[in-house]
C-alpha cells in the first residue's frame, strides 16, 4: 500500500504556513493531501491560522477572533518566515479553495476548536466546501472531537478523522461509534500496534508530523495510510524511492 503524503500547514519547510504560497507549493510538488488550520474572525469570516493569537506568524498582536476580516487582512503574514514573503496576507478558507480548484488530492480541514472559542465553526466550513468545492475530497479532523460529532450531524456525508495525542483503549470502538474514518495520531503513537488493530478495523492511521527522514521510511514499512508533513516533496522523493526497491 502506498502511504499518501499530506502538506503540513502547505509546505511549511519553505513557505509560511498556512499561506496561499505554502498551499501552492504543496501542489506543486505533488503532494496527495493539504493540511490546515481554521478559525473565525470577529466578523464570523473563516480564516486559515495555525494559533488562536497571530502573534506568532504575523507582525500583530492578540486573537484572531478580536478581528475583523478587514483589520486582520491589514497584517503581514509572510515578513516572519523570510523577506521574500514579504506582503503576505492571512488567506481565508474561500481563497485557499480557489487556489486548489485543480488539485486532484484530499484537503484536510482542522477545527481549531480545542477551547470552544468559535460556535457555529463547522457550519460555516461546511457551507463554504459545498459552495466552492464540493467535488473535493475533503477530511475534517479536530482534537475537539465534539466539533467533529456537531459537523456529522449537519452533514452525515463528512468524512471525520480524530486528532488524538495518545492510544485510547479499544481505539476502534470509540471511533467507529462517532462514524469517523480514520485516526490522526501523533507519530509515536501511530508507530506502534495501535495502527495495525486500527487498519483492521477498516480505520485510516495518519501519522503527524513526520519530518525525520528515518520516520518517514518507517510509516512506508508499516503501511501507514498517510503522513502529515512539513516536508512534503522530500517525503514524496523517499517515498517513489522505497517504492522503486520494494518493486524490485
Ligand atoms: O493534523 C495534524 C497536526 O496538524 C495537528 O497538530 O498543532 O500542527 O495543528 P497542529
Ligand atoms: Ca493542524
Amino acid at each position: 500500500m502506498k502511504t499518501a503524503v499530506y502538506a503540513h500547514r502547505g509546505s511549511k519547510c519553505n513557505c509560511p504556513e498556512n499561506t496561499l504560497d505554502a498551499f501552492a507549493e504543496a501542489m506543486r510538488v505533488g503532494s496527495d493531501g493539504i493540511e490546515l488550520d481554521v478559525h473565525l474572525t470577529k466578523d464570523q469570516q473563516i480564516v486559515v491560522m495555525h494559533d488562536e493569537k497571530i502573534d506568532r506568524t504575523t507582525n500583530g498582536k492578540g486573537q484572531i477572533k478580536s478581528y475583523t476580516l478587514e483589520e486582520l487582512k491589514q497584517f503581514d503574514a509572510g515578513s516572519w518566515f523570510s523577506a521574500k514573503f514579504k506582503g503576505t496576507r492571512v488567506p481565508t478558507l474561500s481563497q485557499v479553495l480557489e487556489l486548489l480548484a485543480d488539485f486532484r488530492g484530499v484537503l484536510n480541514i482542522e477545527f481549531k476548536t480545542d477551547r470552544n472559542v468559535y460556535p457555529g465553526i463547522e457550519i460555516r466550513v461546511a457551507q463554504l466546501v459545498g459552495h466552492y468545492r464540493p467535488h473535493l475530497p475533503v477530511v475534517y479532523s479536530s482534537f475537539n472531537h465534539e466539533s467533529l460529532i456537531r459537523l456529522k450531524k449537519i452533514n452525515p456525508e463528512a468524512d471525520i478523522a480524530l486528532l488524538l495525542w495518545e492510544r485510547l483503549a479499544e481505539p476502534w470502538r470509540y471511533t467507529q461509534q462517532i462514524g469517523a474514518t480514520a485516526q490522526h495520531l501523533w507519530q509515536p503513537t501511530a508507530f506502534s500496534e495501535t495502527a495495525e488493530q486500527l487498519q483492521k478495523h477498516g480505520i485510516k492511521v495518519r501519522a503527524w508530523t513526520v519530518n525525520q527522514p528515518k520516520n518517514m521510511q518507517l510509516a512506508f514499512e508499516m503501511g501507514i495510510d498517510a503522513i502529515i508533513t512539513d516536508h512534503p516533496e522530500a517525503a514524496l522523493d523517499l517515498r517513489n524511492s522505497f517504492q522503486k526497491v520494494t518493486k524490485q
